[in-house]
Order: structure tokens, then C-alpha cells, then sequence
């Protein structure tokens, strides 16, 4: 598939632009095609360009920009039409050393719906540190994916899967994505409290 990683120079977007090149076609965006290009000659078989150039190539796209660049998506609806678009982005602010929750109304994923009226939006990596990209070696993870139709949650089902030792569990309909992203909030104060270890989430049975 051809992905984009709309934000890919960033930490979350190098990891994931690494791992997914390895079996999708992958392109990184930002607002500087230059740094982009510089970023993905440094991965492997991944190509850098302008956001926009990316969401115009690419088949689906990933969101990997901070939630106060979200709105930014508004200018690229009309190259992203009927495509599926995973929203990583967690509304995250800091109060006294510890996050909260940085949205007082919608989740990130659904201010990027009404973004992108014509896309299939989709939450998945969430919750999973860059880190974990770069050595997803002996650890199992979960990738909550939340989205409102069958097709939505297939084709971002599939690109979790095309990383090793990465589940994805369906959580339900785009409204379920606070959960989700709330749940980023709950994982990172745990690691600030504890002992600062990167943790991320697995569900067990
Ligand atoms: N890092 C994590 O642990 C992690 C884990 C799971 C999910 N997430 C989520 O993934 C998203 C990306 O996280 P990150 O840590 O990779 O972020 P980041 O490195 O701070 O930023 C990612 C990229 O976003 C672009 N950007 C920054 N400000 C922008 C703006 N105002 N408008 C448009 N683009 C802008 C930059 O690219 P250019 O300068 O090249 O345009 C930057 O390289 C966040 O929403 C975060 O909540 C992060």
C-alpha cells in the first residue's frame, strides 16, 4: 500500500515510516519537503515530500502531528477523498508535572473527521512509544482502533499488523477515540510516577 505519514519527520513518524517501509510503499510529509527529504534519505526506501504532495500520492494516510497542528488538515480534504486516514494524535497538555487531557471538546480524531468530511478516519499507535519502533523485539503490544465502518477498520487493522509483535483490537465506532487517546494520558502520568519507563498498553486475558 501506499502510505503517507502526514508529520513523518517527527519522533512518532521516523519510527513508523521505518517499520512500514519494510513491506508498504512509504511517504513522510511536513511543511518543509526539504526536511523531509533529508529525514527519509536517512530510512530505508522511504521517500520525503510537502504534506500535500504526500496526501495526493498516497492510497491511505497516517496523522502524525501535534493536536494544535490538526487543524492544519483542512487545506489537504480534497486529496485524501475516500481514503483511510489513522489519526495517532492525542490532545496532551502538561499542569503541574503531570498531562491532562488537551481537548474540551472533541477527540483529536473526530476534529480531524470533520477535517476531512470525505476520508475514513480511524484512531490506531495511540498509545505506542517511538521507542518501540525502533526495537519491537520481545515486546507485545495492543493497538486500539476505533472507526465507523467495517472498511475503516480493515485497512488500519492491516497496517498495524504489518508491524511485528503489534495487535490490533477493535474498540468501536470514532466515538470511542476520547477513550482511547485519554488512555495516552493515564500510560505517560504512569511513567512520570513511576520511575519514568516507557510503558504502553496490552490487554490480557
Ligand atoms: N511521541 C510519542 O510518544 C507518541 C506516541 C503515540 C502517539 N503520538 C502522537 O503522534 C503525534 C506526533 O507525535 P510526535 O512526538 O512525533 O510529534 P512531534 O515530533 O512534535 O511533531 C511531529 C511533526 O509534526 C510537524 N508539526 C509540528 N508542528 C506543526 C504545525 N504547527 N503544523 C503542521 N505540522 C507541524 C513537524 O513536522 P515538520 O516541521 O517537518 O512539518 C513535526 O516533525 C502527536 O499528536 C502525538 O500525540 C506520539
Amino acid at each position: 500500500m501506499k502510505i503517507a505519514i502526514l508529520g513523518g519527520t517527527g519522533h512518532l513518524g521516523r519510527g513508523l515510516a521505518a517499520r512500514l517501509s519494510e513491506t508498504h510503499e512509504v511517504c513522510i510529509g511536513s511543511r518543509t519537503p526539504d526536511k523531509a527529504r533529508l529525514v527519509a534519505a536517512r530510512l530505508h526506501r522511504v521517500k520525503g515530500s510537502s504534506n500535500e504532495e504526500a496526501a495526493r500520492w498516497c492510497e491511505s494516510a497516517i496523522v502524525s502531528v501535534p493536536y494544535g497542528a490538526a487543524g492544519e488538515l483542512k487545506g489537504m480534504a480534497p486529496h485524501l477523498v475516500g481514503k483511510v486516514v489513522i489519526s495517532t494524535v492525542n490532545p496532551l497538555k502538561r499542569e503541574d508535572g503531570l498531562l491532562q487531557y488537551g481537548s474540551e471538546g472533541a477527540s483529536a480524531a473526530a476534529l480531524i473527521a470533520t477535517m476531512l468530511p470525505d476520508s475514513l478516519v480511524a484512531t490506531a499507535f495511540n498509545n505506542i512509544p517511538p521507542s518501540f519502533f525502533r526495537n519491537p523485539i520481545g515486546r507485545e503490544l495492543d493497538v486500539l482502533i476505533a472507526a465507523d465502518t467495517r472498511k475503516t477498520y480493515d485497512v488500519a487493522a492491516s497496517v498495524v499488523l504489518s508491524v511485528p509483535n503489534l495487535r490490533p483490537l477493535y474498540v468501536g465506532p470514532l466515538s470511542q477515540a476520547e477513550s482511547v487517546e485519554r488512555l495516552t494520558v493515564l500510560v505517560m502520568n504512569a511513567a512520570i510516577l513511576n520511575g519514568g519507563a516507557e510503558f504502553s498498553v496490552k490487554l490480557v486475558s
